[in-house]
């Protein structure tokens, strides 16, 4: 436990930015649900299967049978998180005069995409954050057409689909959606990749949110998921409910060949990428875990309850609540800060004086400064309460709920603050601030 001042002093230490802030200065870490769950029982008996080869690992090829059965793709290329599957594929198919489609990038992706020098593209249509849509998630067909019309099939390599959409609230995307983008990728010829993250929350939505699907089982819905597309990017650190490991699969024999070649140069040898044999056991015992439907009903409940805690209390969330996230509509709750003085980042910093709460902005200090230098407002100024998965009790959410009252019935006191030092891409992870 921490004291108000002690956080001030930390506060002012980390150049008022959280991702400086040491863990143990944290009372209730959201920062992210990435890597951040605990791990079951089976999963750490798993661990002790875990076999080092470095060729042929049997740990490998119990990995690969999981992954296969959920998403079988031809060949899947381990790596040790999310963005090393991104940067591998991205650095394969990307480049200048690239543009890359997709609902909403979440920002390694979108810096991914960038550092190759090709343009991302988000595509999820704006949506009142108040209205109760079921699958907000959803990328806009017409604008995908409209791009496609307009930088030519020629310039678009591949289309992704986030599920769940991070970005724009943790919100999913329904299958009928995935399957319009697949009709228009068959028309042009272009392939379909999912950023598969939060697949298992996604599949549990479309159980419960879309006509056809309440009787259908997830591993089910999953692979209908993935018969729509040609390829994945996944981290193993959220729906894999592993501390760390990812992967990159696909259909296509000659991009996989490149892929694993660029494998071999920066993560490791094909059968275990960026991953320790055990690693690899852990996320193939957890991709059993996270199709269960206790499991998923636990999970998007618990969520639920501090979204719609916060809610009915007056602080504005983003509505209906997403799978991994509550996500604080932090320019409904601070009018009075502008854009670029980064309402988000006021009421994240907020959360952690008062309460020890530990969130994440998404908005303008995220997605605000451009390849070029410029700086824009982003399109929504959000702070995220993000879940880790199977880690935090009901009381401590209580906390959680009763320190963001707190803090939106002082909101008008708050201030907006002023960037002193940036790196010229991913800033929001090692920015230093000055309160105004
Ligand atoms: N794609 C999405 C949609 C993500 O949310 C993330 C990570 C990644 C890709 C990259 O995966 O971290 O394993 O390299 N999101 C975390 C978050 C960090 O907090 O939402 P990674």
């Amino acid at each position: 436990m921490t004291s108000v001042e002690e956080r001030e002093a930390a506060l002012k230490t980390a150049g008022y930015n959280l991702f400086n802030v040491h863990a143990a200065d944290v009372i209730i870490d959201l920062l992210t649900d990435s890597g951040t769950g605990a791990m079951s029982r089976d999963q750490w008996a798993a661990i002790q299967h875990g076999d080092e080869s470095y060729a042929g690992s049997p740990s490998w090829y119990r990995f690969l049978e999981a992954v296969q059965k959920l998403f079988p793709f031809k060949h899947v290329i381990p790596t040790h998180q999310g963005r090393a599957a991104e940067k591998i594929l991205f650095s394969v198919v990307g480049g200048l005069g690239k543009v890359v489609p997709n609902n909403a990038h979440f920002d390694t992706t979108r810096a991914n995409v960038e550092y190759t020098g090709a343009e991302a593209v988000d595509l999820t249509p704006a949506h009142d954050p108040q209205a109760l849509l079921p699958f907000k998630g959803d990328m806009d067909v017409a604008a995908l057409e409209r791009l496609i019309a307009e930088r030519g099939v020629e310039s678009i390599p591949v289309v992704f689909m986030t599920v769940t959409n991070n970005s724009m609230g943790g919100q999913p995307v329904s299958m009928a959606n995935l399957r319009a983008v697949r009709e228009v990728c068959n028309r042009h010829g272009l392939p379909l990749f999912l950023d598969a993250c939060r697949f298992a929350e996604n599949a549990w939505f479309i159980k419960q949110r879309e006509q056809g699907y309440a009787d259908r089982n997830i591993p089910d819905i999953v692979r209908e998921m993935a018969s729509l597309a040609d390829g994945m990017t996944m981290s193993a650190k959220k729906d894999g409910l592993a501390n760390i490991g990812g992967w990159l699969a696909m259909d296509d024999d000659a991009v996989a060949e490149r892929c694993r070649n660029m494998l071999i140069l920066t993560e490791g040898f094909p059968t275990y990428g960026g991953l320790a044999g055990r690693d690899l056991e852990a996320i193939a015992q957890g991709l059993e875990e996270v199709v269960e439907e206790d499991y998923l009903r636990y999970r998007i409940q618990s969520t639920a309850y501090l979204g719609e805690a916060l809610d009915a209390s007056g602080v504005p969330v983003i509505r209906p609540i997403g799978g991994h996230a509550v996500y604080i509509d932090a320019r409904a709750l601070l009018p009075h800060i502008p854009a670029l003085e980064y309402p988000g980042h006021a009421l994240a910093i907020a959360l952690y004086r008062e309460g020890g709460i530990r969130g994440v902005e998404i908005g303008t200090v995220m997605f605000g400064r451009h390849p070029d230098g410029s700086e824009s407002a982003a399109s929504m100024e959000l702070v995220r309460l993000a879940v880790p998965r199977r880690t935090y009790t009901q009381s401590h959410v209580d906390y959680v709920i009763e320190v963001a009252q707190s803090v939106a019935a002082t909101a008008s006191d708050l201030r907006g603050y002023r960037i002193i030092d940036e790196p010229p891409a991913l800033r929001h992870f090692t920015a230093r601030f000055e309160p105004l």
